[in-house]
């Protein structure tokens, strides 16, 4: 059996989740969902970041307990990634002992790539990253994320030094040995690669203390970013367990393209310096965008993940975003545009398509199709293997629009008054190829797919009691 390895990247905690988290999860299921149609044996990570200064003075501006705290908002990214129906195998919280004992690991496994210099420059606590001179130049002091100032800092760190792995890096993403997806931002980190820094990967307790502790110094705290990216492998017990050895290289790791430099230079840094291969695919997708804007708080334009499941459901969200937001580009929500493809594309095309079908079929006494075997067409499969999910959906949803036009053209209920034997005959090619539009509908709407497959993939067709997309 082949061994799968999926992961997300790991949500700050300082606040609930918004529908901008929804893509990581539903793109890292649809993918998981697939490769176990397809015989894998899967692990699929999840989790939550949690370390850092930026979570850390957020829970005290709230007067709480930073751990209290943390472990509430944890418990929401749970209760919402179960709820979008996602079939994760781990949950990591950077906080977990067991992580921050195997992170002190990783860092001494590292130790011949870094070393203590003096950092003096900018840093940017809502990115929690640091800033060259000529970014902070070019945006003029200002994060344009987060409208704040940079900070000055001027203070001594660990780094590491990227400089021993960038020509490495270089070679295995120009061979796709660590395909970078989509291509357009394969080249954009090729360039970036060109003036990358050594990296600072701690700070003084000082400035810092809600981390993990640099191992064999008392005045230093690992840079979040450290602490997080390594999550990918300490759940999977590096350096010692066997399921490590089972399941890295991962197969796909999903990422917001805000986040790409992170996974797509420190992250193979850490990798190679710990003499472990690198990722198989990065993919780096686009930003969800709530009325054409960037969601933030100051606008007040963030949109609540929970209230869009509970407008419409689990499958009608999994369906907006996997065919209406882009695999790789931004695109927009807005509750009108889910209103509509609800309304006029999940209920009318597919599910009126299956209500009806099943109505004739039990009304002709058409047989279910208890030996259905699904076959999968290269269209599809191809995108499928290339993690292009919108043109997936977008090749399936046509082939829903076909059922419906056999239908309408070969009208079995005419042909029932005239010829039983012929109806009957044209109802079980039409189940069966609705039954196969299905299979390839099962990554992405797991709920409704497995019940139009209790209906018809039975010996006496079911004619459906309940709505095929019900609200939550
Ligand atoms: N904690 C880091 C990730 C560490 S991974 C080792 C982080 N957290 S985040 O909460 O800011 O973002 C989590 C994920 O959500 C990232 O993949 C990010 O790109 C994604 N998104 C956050 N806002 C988004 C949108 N509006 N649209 C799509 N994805 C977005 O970064």
């Amino acid at each position: 059996m082949k061994n799968v390895y999926i992961t997300t990247a790991i949500p700050y905690v300082n606040g609930n989740p918004h529908i901008g988290h929804v893509e990581d999860y539903l793109l890292a299921d649809i993918s998981a969902r697939y490769a176990k149609l397809n015989g894998a044996s899967v692990r699929f990570q999840v989790g939550t970041d949690e370390h850092g200064n930026k979570i850390e003075q957020k829970a005290k501006s709230l007067n709480r307990d930073v751990q209290e705290y943390v472990d509430e908002n944890a418990e929401n990214f749970k209760t919402f990634i179960s709820k979008l129906g996602v079939e994760y195998t781990d949950f990591i919280r950077t906080t977990d002992a067991d992580h921050m004992k195997r992170v002190q690991e990783i860092w001494k496994n590292l130790k011949d790539h870094i070393y203590l210099n003096k950092y003096e420059g900018w840093y940017c606590t809502g990115c929690e990253r640091f800033i060259t001179d000529k970014e902070c130049e070019e945006n003029g002091g200002v994060c344009p994320d987060h409208q704040a100032n940079y900070d000055r800092l001027e203070e001594s760190n660990y780094y590491l030094r990227i400089a021993d792995f960038k020509d490495e890096i270089r070679a295995k993403i120009e061979s796709d040995e660590m395909k970078i997806l989509p291509e357009s931002r394969k080249k954009q980190v090729l360039k970036l690669l060109e003036d990358t820094p050594d990296v600072s990967i701690s700070r003084p307790k000082t400035h810092l203390t809600w981390g993990v502790p640099v191992p064999g110094d008392d005045s230093q705290v690992m840079y979040v970013w450290m602490d997080a990216l390594s999550n990918y492998i300490t759940v999977l017990g590096y350096p010692d367990a066997k399921d490590f050895d089972d399941f890295w290289p991962a197969s796909v790791q999903i990422v917001g393209k805000d986040i790409l430099r992170f996974h797509a230079i420190i992250w193979p840094s850490i990798l190679l310096g710990l003499g472990l291969p690198l990722p198989k695919v990065l993919l780096s997708h686009g930003f969800i965008l709530a009325n054409g804007q960037k969601m933030s708080k100051s606008i007040g334009n963030v949109v609540d993940p929970i209230e869009v499941l509970e407008r419409h459901g689990l499958d009608a969200t999994r369906y907006y975003f996997s065919r209406h937001i882009d695999t790789f580009d931004d695109s927009d929500f807005t509750w009108e545009k889910f209103d509509n493809a609800y309304n006029n594309e999940l209920a009318n095309d597919f599910g009126n398509l299956v209500q009806r079908l099943a109505a004739m079929s039990k009304k002709n006494e058409v047989k279910g199709q208890e030996a259905f075997e699904p076959i999968y067409d290269g269209e599809y499969k191809n995108f499928m293997d290339n993690y292009e999910y919108t043109k997936a959906m977008d090749y399936v949803w046509s082939k829903v629009q076909d059922v419906n036009k056999h239908i309408e053209e070969t009208k079995p209920w005419m042909v029932a008054k005239e010829d039983p034997a012929t109806a009957k005959k044209l109802l079980e090619d039409l189940d069966r190829e609705l039954l196969q539009v299905n299979y390839l509908l099962k990554p992405f709407l797991p709920d409704a797919t497995s019940k139009v497959e209790d209906i018809f993939v039975t010996s006496d067709i079911i004619e459906p009691g309940t709505p095929l997309f019900p609200k939550n």
